[in-house]
């Protein structure tokens, strides 16, 4: 019985010839000094790639059920959280899985750059290394589109916003990413193969250059203090380090460190998953509906803050240039970077820059959570109109005052001080905007505000702006701000 499997075994071997590629691989030598110092902070990139494998089992099979249509996204996702057998703990996985592959990412190229990892001869592994990164955040950011809920379609319609702002280039790149005008079915689709096709392509063909380097070159010695790295020397120095007798294999001492976290952490998804559930889907998609939370999950928090207290006049250069500038500094710096010190004793600069990254990206995340320019989200169930302003209406301003509560307009605009701030207190806004420009903004939006065209019928912008247009001190005449050209409006 056992002979016949080691035969059959055997057989394989023969023509597969496995064992003989793979052993070498398994067993490459890692430096001795591992397994005394600090081997333990080698764990992260293997934790993060098991991850992203449990991503693939679950995302295959949550794809089974999903549909990426517009029209049947939400239900598909409510059909899997109430009606399949344990399917909401299959996407409660995957979303928690997602959110701890970003960690471990993060803590993994934190740990490299202080441990000075990224200089000769492993520039390249780095800068594909940034390659992952930026993957795995777009495949959070499309993840979080497949929700389809309120959440998620309004994050991306404030990204489309700030996109479309882009001089020149912005609009055509809005319909590149939307496929329409609109958020609509299209756009899901993109989205769609997005996150399961092309990004997943790029990011497996990085991720299989990522660990070839590793292997060739490699895992970088824990830095000494005073030990510079010298390309005319250093190559020579880990052949030292890892030569017969001097290096360990890769397996099994280092790998099985690697093994424990990573089932550690597995057990964290499982815990994460059972406790706190799966994330949304939320309110059904409705863009006239910021009861929602119209906040991109919480990676994308700081970037929303970025955006939002910046200057107005800043903002377009800050989109423009400001990526552009981050991903080249990520990609580019090892390049000057490469010799010297590695220790993070002998690099206050390398150290402080990551203290500063950090608390910078956590600072703008909590300010993401509190400041009033996140919107109000009880503004309209809680607060009525003033009975003040209510008082000295018409009927007809009595119906706009109606469709402003329903709109939940008051989520981002107060009224008398109270409502939300992302807008502007609209108190008074029928002394300083005319009519046609009231009709403007409602239709059109801009500015961060959502256009209203598609979820009004005529009759209620009518009374909107009869309703806003009353909103002025009572001696004070309308607005006479001269209202835009015709041409203005057709656009
Ligand atoms: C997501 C938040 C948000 C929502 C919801 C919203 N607005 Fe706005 N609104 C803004 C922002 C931001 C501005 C400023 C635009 C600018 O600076 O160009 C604005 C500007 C305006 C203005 C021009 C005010 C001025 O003084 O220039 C009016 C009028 C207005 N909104 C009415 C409405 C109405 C009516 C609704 C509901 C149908 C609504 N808004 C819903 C964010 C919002």
């Amino acid at each position: 019985m056992f002979k016949g499997i080691r035969r059959a075994v055997m057989w394989f071997e023969h023509r597969l010839v496995l064992r003989e590629t793979f052993w070498p691989i398994v067993r490459h030598p890692v430096p001795r000094s591992l397994r005394r110092k600090v081997g333990w902070m080698y764990v992260f990139g293997s934790t993060a790639m098991t991850l992203l494998m449990l991503q693939i089992v679950t995302g295959i099979a949550l794809s089974m059920v999903y549909v990426p249509s517009a029209g049947e996204a939400f239900e598909s996702l409510e059909y899997l959280n109430y009606q399949v057998p344990l399917g909401w703990m299959l996407r409660a996985i995957h979303n928690w899985a997602a959110t701890l592959m970003i960690v471990m990412v993060v803590i993994h190229m934190a740990q490299v750059f202080l441990a000075g990892a990224y200089k000769y001869p492993r520039e390249l592994t780095w800068m594909l290394g940034v390659i992952l990164f930026f993957c795995t955040v777009g495949m959070a950011f499309t993840g979080q589109v497949l929700r389809w809920d309120a959440d998620s379609y309004w994050g991306l319609g404030v990204g489309a916003a700030m996109i479309g702002r882009i001089p020149y280039i912005g609009p055509a790149l809005v319909d590149l990413m939307m496929g329409s005008p609109i958020l609509g079915g299209e756009t899901l689709s993109r989205f769609f193969a997005l996150h399961v096709y092309i990004i997943p392509g790029i990011l497996f063909a990085t991720l299989g250059l990522h660990l070839y380097l590793v292997v060739r070159k490699g895992i970088s010695e824990p830095p000494e203090e005073g030990n510079e790295v010298d390309p005319a020397t250093y190559d020579e120095e880990y052949e030292a380090l890892i030569a017969d007798g001097a290096g360990d294999p890769f397996f099994p001492g280092p790998m099985a460190r690697d093994a424990f976290f990573i089932g550690l952490t597995l057990l964290l998804v499982l815990g994460l998953a059972i406790f706190c559930g799966p994330d949304g889907p939320g309110l059904p998609p409705d863009p006239a509906n910021v009861a929602a939370e119209p906040v991109p999950d919480w990676y994308f928090l700081s970037l929303f803050s970025v955006l939002a207290l910046s200057p107005r006049s800043l903002e377009t250069y800050i989109i423009l240039i400001g990526p552009l500038v981050v991903v080249a500094v990520m990609l580019m710096f090892p390049l000057w970077a490469s010799r010297g010190e590695r220790h993070p004793y002998r690099r206050p600069v390398a150290v402080l820059s990551v203290i500063f990254i950090f608390l910078g990206v956590g600072v703008l995340t909590w300010l993401g959570y509190k400041e009033p320019w996140s919107p109000h989200m009880n503004a309209w169930t809680a607060d009525a109109v003033p009975v003040n302003i209510v008082k000295r209406l018409s009927p007809t301003e009595m119906q706009g005052a109606v469709v402003l509560q329903l709109k939940a307009c008051r989520n981002c605009h107060a009224l008398d001080g109270v409502g939300g701030e992302r807008g502007p207190d609209l108190t008074h806004v029928g002394s300083r905007l005319d009519r046609p420009a009231l009709v403007r903004q409602v239709i059109q939006g801009g500015g961060n505000m959502p256009a209203y065209g598609k979820q009004l019928t005529g009759p209620q912008v009518t009374a909107l702006v009869d309703f806003l247009s009353a909103l002025r001190p009572p001696e004070r005449p309308p607005s006479e701000v001269p209202a835009p050209s015709i041409s203005d409006l057709a656009e």
